[in-house]
């Protein structure tokens, strides 16, 4: 095979989601996001129409993403998802199975949190965890771990054949945010060049604001729900109850500007005197929630809000695994 003709693989399994975009190099990106939740598999009930996919990580069967729902799930919100042998494998194997991603060796590019990603034995145990989820897939070749937040920066530098564009903006000094589930991750970058002493990961993620809105919606409604259950209920802005549509309670918009604004208060904390910024790229799934990103289009006017923000991390990492491809390295 020749090497451009090898899949570019950008992986990144989130606190909250798992995205990962297969770039093939003719310009095509497929992709996939699901929960970040793992559980045992368990036996399945004979006769079944629909058997749940049970994905094998050594000697372990397990069910992912919203098929673990049924079953025990959990989730792992803090490094020890790393020393987990099987956590993260599980999540990843998942994800390339659901993408048919053919055993053959390819480049792959993944990402830690800001404040994690110079840390060398973090990054090879997060490698080697990607060889245990796949290693006819990612044992012949380097696997990059970079910093989550500069994904989104090469979501917009790069194109989908890993070819640069925009050459205004890699001449700029940008600021990054990254609004994830549990992280907001922001860098800022001049040149193309990642400021060592800006680089930041903030516990102002979703999660908390969805935790929030499900209050709201306890005292609305009565209702008991899991964090991904009004995960679904903010994207559709309201509840499905019996045929019934239960709108989402209006403090809910304050609750998503009020977190937005912590997360401007806080950038502008941290970057006070660091000097001027040019351009600010918003990313990440919290992107998506325009009452949260909307304090920071506010605050500064440079900014925008990424195409497909979710998967702009993944989006990046791919496309940085195509320009090596393109380079001839690996
Ligand atoms: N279409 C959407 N509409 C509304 N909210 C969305 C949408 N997509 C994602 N979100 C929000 O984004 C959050 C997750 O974003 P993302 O997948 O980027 O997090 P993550 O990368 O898993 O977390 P972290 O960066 O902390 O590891 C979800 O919890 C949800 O609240
Ligand atoms: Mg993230």
């Amino acid at each position: 095979m020749t090497n451009t003709a090898m899949l570019a693989i950008g992986i990144n399994p989130g606190f909250g989601n798992t995205k990962i975009v297969v770039n093939n190099g003719a310009g095509d990106e497929k992709s996939i996001v699901f929960p970040s939740i793992v559980a045992k598999a368990q036996r399945q009930v004979p006769g079944a129409l629909e058997q749940i996919q049970t994905i094998q990580i050594k000697d372990e069967s397990f069910w992912v993403g919203e098929d673990a729902l049924i079953g025990s799930p959990r989730s792992e919100i803090n490094k020890a998802r790393l020393k987990d042998d099987y956590f993260i494998p599980a999540l990843v194997r998942a994800g390339l199975e659901w993408l048919e991603v053919p055993r053959e060796p390819s480049v792959a590019v993944s990402g830690l949190p800001a404040s994690w990603a110079d840390e060398l034995d973090t990054a090879t145990r997060l490698g080697e965890l990607l060889r245990i989820a796949a290693a006819h897939t990612f044992s012949g070749s380097k696997i990059r771990i970079v910093s989550e937040p500069l994904g989104v920066l090469y979501s917009q530098v790069l194109d989908a054949r890993g070819a640069r564009v925009r050459p205004e903006l890699a001449k700029s000094r940008v600021l990054i945010v990254d609004i994830g589930h549990y992280t907001v991750n922001a860098v800022v970058v001049n040149n193309l060049r990642p400021e060592p002493a800006m680089s930041f990961s903030l516990d102002l993620g979703t999660s908390t604001v969805l935790a929030r809105i499900g209050q709201l919606l306890f005292a609305s409604y009565e209702m008991d729900l899991t964090l991904f259950q009004i995960d679904q209920a903010v994207r559709n802005k309201g509840l499905l109850v019996s045929g019934e549509f239960l709108p989402l309670p209006p403090k809910a918009e304050l609750v998503l500007a009020d977190a937005g604004m912590k997360i401007v208060a806080k950038l502008t904390e941290l970057l006070r005197g660091g000097g001027a910024i040019e351009k600010v790229l918003i990313g990440g799934g919290g992107a998506e929630m325009e009452s949260l990103a909307q304090p920071i289009v506010d605050k500064y006017r440079q900014a925008i809000v990424v195409p497909n923000p979710q998967l702009s991390v993944a989006t990046g990492f791919a496309r940085l695994a195509r320009y090596s491809i393109n380079k001839g390295g690996q």
